[in-house]
């Protein structure tokens, strides 16, 4: 069951899917965000002929979050076919983006779990024991 904020995520989540670029792996994610000022950002997966130089979708919807000028993420929603989880480098950036997000993992078929940043990522680095 979802609240409306996270099936208005979900739903932009699964529209932005359709734009991946996602032509050597085939597989498509979308996912948006919601920055603390309580608007909504998106992002699909951006693949690169050089591999490693590949964007998740979870990380171009932080980035525009970021460029629209927000500093914290309340929520995130990602949407595969499988309704697969962030990967651990995103889970990495939401957690420093929002250390209290909320996670909303969705499949085509409708299905959705909400799960914590902090039990996709427990003890995380969040940069405070770097030098100031
Ligand atoms: N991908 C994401 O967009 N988010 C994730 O959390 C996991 C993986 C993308 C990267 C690549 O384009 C494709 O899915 C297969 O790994």
């Amino acid at each position: 069951m979802q609240n409306d904020v996270q099936q208005s995520l979900v739903d932009a989540a699964r529209r932005v899917r359709l734009r991946a670029r996602a032509p050597y792996s085939r597989f498509l994610v979308g996912a948006a965000v919601r920055g603390e000022s309580g608007a909504l950002y998106v992002g699909c997966n951006v693949e690169s002929a050089a591999y490693p130089l590949t964007c998740c979708a979870e990380r171009a919807a932080i980035y525009a979050a970021v460029a629209g000028g927000e500093t914290r993420i309340t929520h995130c929603a990602v949407v595969t076919e499988t309704a697969s989880s962030p990967c651990g480098g995103c889970r990495q950036v939401i957690f420093e983006m929002g250390p209290n997000c909320e996670v909303v993992v969705a499949g085509l078929d409708g299905a959705a779990r909400v799960v914590s940043i902090r039990a996709l990522l427990p003890e995380g680095f969040d940069g405070s024991e770097l030098p100031r």
